[in-house]
């Protein structure tokens, strides 16, 4: 998988399939599935670090957890996050930090937004650093929605999250992840780009589908999104072998005698 088979699965209204994830373990068993692409998150600092938001995401946070990834996950296509302001201090500063990222063992960056930065998105993109998108809520713009928050439920915030999707595909942008948006804006600026987009709380009528690795196995104890099937009951599982490891250990019944050096 490389960028451009983003674009021929659209053509070929193939659905594409993206999680996030963070560690060697995870991306090992990753690289044996059927998942088209990794995304190694900002979200990082929430899932991993237990901070409240994305914002505590640095460039050395993003570049261990990009390396430890990469390690883990070929054949798989991997997309690290620019954290929090690193796209906004100017095209230089952008290039380190895209530069830091895809020697790290990325593929392509994720940039929230567009506007105001949108020399920096044309410049990765024609220096040949593959560019996705981030569209409708971004997660690091927390404290100016004032929460996570539904984004472009008026037709003129619809519009304008349209208008920013088309500037994206204009500037390079090889996708866009769209975060938490009525399906049917999902749907509409879908239908109105060539590039796909990957919807997160965006609806089934996006080109593809990312979730948070952890959410998707139910790994998460504080945190319910709507939008978040859990296709594995992860608490449950872990806490039942946590359980069973405290029994074994307190009935002497672990290490077995095949479990010992002799
Ligand atoms: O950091 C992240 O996990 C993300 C997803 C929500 C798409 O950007």
């Amino acid at each position: 998988m490389c960028s451009r088979d983003f674009l021929r699965a659209k053509l070929e209204k193939r659905k594409l399939s993206m999680v996030t994830c963070y560690d060697y373990t995870f991306a090992r068993l990753l690289s044996q599935s059927p998942i088209d692409g990794i995304l190694v998150g900002d979200s990082a600092a929430m899932v991993m670090h237990g901070h409240p938001s994305t914002l505590s995401a640095n460039v050395e946070l993003m570049r261990l957890h990009t390396e430890a990834v990469a390690r883990g996950a070929a054949p798989k296509f991997v997309v690290a996050d620019m954290p929090f302001l690193s796209f906004r201090k100017g095209v230089e500063a952008a290039l380190d930090t895209a530069a830091v990222l895809m020697t790290a063992g990325a593929h392509a960056v994720k940039i929230e937004g567009v506007d105001g930065h949108e020399d920096v998105i044309q410049r990765l993109a024609q220096s040949g650093v593959p560019v996705m998108g981030h569209l409708g809520l971004q997660p690091q713009s927390v404290h100016s929605y004032g929460g996570y928050r539904v984004q472009g439920r008026s037709e003129d915030a619809a519009q304008e999250i349209a208008r920013q999707a088309a500037r994206l595909e204009e500037l390079g942008a090889f996708a866009i992840v769209l975060e938490c948006v009525p399906a049917a804006v999902g749907e509409r600026i879908t239908e109105s780009l060539g590039i796909p987009t990957i919807g997160i709380g965006a609806g089934g009528g996006c080109d593809g589908q990312i979730l948070v690795l952890q959410d998707l196995l139910g790994m998460n104890v504080d945190f319910h999104p709507k939008f978040a099937r859990s296709f594995l009951d992860g608490v449950g599982s872990v806490t039942n072998a946590l359980s069973r490891f405290d029994e074994a250990v307190k009935a002497g019944t672990f290490p077995s005698k095949e479990e010992t050096y002799s």
